[in-house]
């Protein structure tokens, strides 16, 4: 079995280079299925959700060229196959993002009901409301989202009223829309900075989409989209993960290759909690000496708190003085991490949607599970700041968002390691 091997105690000094926006990355590789023409797309982090959607598109008949370790051309203009096969797509939650690309490029789609993080119920009804809107008919059948739109024509413009303010559906939508016959108009959009990514992305193809970060997007159809260069924006969330990894290490890291804005969220509570994080043009500073103190978030869509961050934060609460308060705002089971929290000294009550956290004194090293990827890096965060030795299973969680995590955070002084554990020996190192 592999793991991750952490001794913490260790301080953070140094600087952390951030990779590609994972959740960008996943919808602007599946909208090159729209593009007549070669797609050469930068700063491609390389995490195994990105080499899967990658895979899925070969195995449509793209023509897929790396040029270096972060850029990519994609040619989909010989694409004829339109059916995801079941054990690629239902590993990845974003293979949904297939269903709006190929409904917009040959009006039909066959992709497998999307797998990723076990995060309680996740529905697409709003993806269906927004095809149907489109002119789309999809229905989940044997397993498969299949979409139609009669006469394998092109979808048609729709207005479309969001129930809930969904990503994903923003960003499906967007991808049926880009080539469809006339104007589809979102309103109570998804505003995450990927959301803008995916729009500048296709505009720069030739598209013409508008409002994009705000909650109502205007998409006119136009008749086709040429290729071109595009560059993924950095990772907020993976930005947000070493911040929260320096306030539970202590240390000084300048995190580089961020856009600040997008980690204000972040960036406020931390400093509430005593971290001083100091914005520079495409960095952010992050350094903690004195202790930490509690704080409260609720998560919410952007530009509130990211629910992707709630897990490092509740890490990080579980060593600060005083009463922290958690209330999940998003999804229905974010707080599995909080069992393996407990295996290492935290208190932490669970009610419902909400987590109370009484911070302890120190946490300690214990093997512990990543539920899914953000409960595996808050498990990271916490293992930094634990006396003694923290085991991490389960770890491909982990690897399908963060590039690099073991070699970004030892060059910073960090003591972790993958282990190979053979099931009745001790562990022997890998990489460090
Ligand atoms: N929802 C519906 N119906 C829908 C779609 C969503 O009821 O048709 C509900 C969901 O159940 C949830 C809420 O709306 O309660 C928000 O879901 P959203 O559609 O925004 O989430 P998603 O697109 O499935 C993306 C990210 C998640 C991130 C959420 C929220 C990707 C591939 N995934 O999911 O990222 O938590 O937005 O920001 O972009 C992660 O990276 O660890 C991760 C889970």
């Amino acid at each position: 079995m592999t793991k991750y091997q952490i001794r913490g105690g260790n301080a953070l000094h140094g600087t952390i280079q951030i990779s590609g926006a994972k959740n960008a990355a996943v919808a602007i590789i599946p909208a090159a299925l729209l593009v007549d023409g070669v797609c050469r797309i930068e700063n491609i982090p390389q995490i195994s959700d990105v080499t899967l959607i990658l895979k899925i598109l070969e195995e449509l008949g793209a023509r897929v060229r790396t040029i270096d370790r972060t850029t990519v051309e994609v040619d989909c203009s010989r694409v004829l196959n339109h059916q995801i096969p079941l054990e690629m797509g239902q590993k990845i939650r974003a293979s949904y993002y297939l269903v709006g690309a190929l409904m917009g490029r040959f009006g039909w789609a066959e992709v497998p009901m999307p797998g990723g993080c076990n995060l309680g119920d996740r529905p697409i009804d709003q993806h269906i409301k927004g095809f149907a809107a489109m002119g789309g008919k999809v229905e989940v059948r044997n397993g498969y989202i299949c979409g139609e739109v009669p006469n394998h024509s092109r979808m048609t413009g729709g207005q479309v009223y969001l129930d809930i303010v969904s990503v994903g559906a923003t960003m499906n939508i967007m991808l049926g829309a880009a080539l469809a016959d006339g104007m589809t108009v979102i309103e109570n959009a998804a505003k995450e900075p990927h959301i803008v990514d995916l729009a500048n992305f296709l505009n720069s193809m030739g598209a013409n989409i508008m409002g994009a970060g705000t909650d109502v997007i205007k998409i006119r159809g136009v008749e086709r989209l040429q290729g071109g260069t595009y560059s993924i924006i950095p990772d907020q969330i993976e930005a947000g993960t070493y911040m929260t990894a320096v306030a539970a290490a202590g240390g000084e890291v300048l995190i580089k290759n961020v856009i600040p804005k997008h980690l204000d969220c972040i960036t406020v509570k931390l400093l509430e909690m005593g971290v001083t994080v100091e914005e520079q043009d495409d960095a952010v500073l992050v350094r903690r000496t004195g202790p930490l103190t509690r704080t409260k978030i609720k998560t919410m869509p952007y530009p509130g708190f990211p629910t992707d961050m709630q897990s490092q934060m509740g890490a990080i609460m579980s060593i600060a003085e005083g009463t922290s308060v958690i209330t999940e705002g998003i999804w229905d089971n974010r707080f599995r991490y909080a069992d393996e929290l407990r295996k290492m000294g935290a208190n932490i009550q669970v009610d419902g949607k909400v987590a109370i956290i009484e911070g302890v004194e120190t946490l300690s090293g214990a093997e512990v599970r990543a539920c899914d990827l953000r409960a595996g890096a808050a498990m990271v965060v916490a293992g930094l700041a634990a006396h003694g030795t923290t085991f991490i299973t389960d770890i491909d969680h982990i690897q399908r968002g963060y590039e690099n995590l073991v070699e970004k955070l030892s060059a910073v002084g960090a003591d972790i390691s993958i282990v190979e554990e053979p099931d009745d020996s001790k562990p022997t190192t890998k990489i460090s």
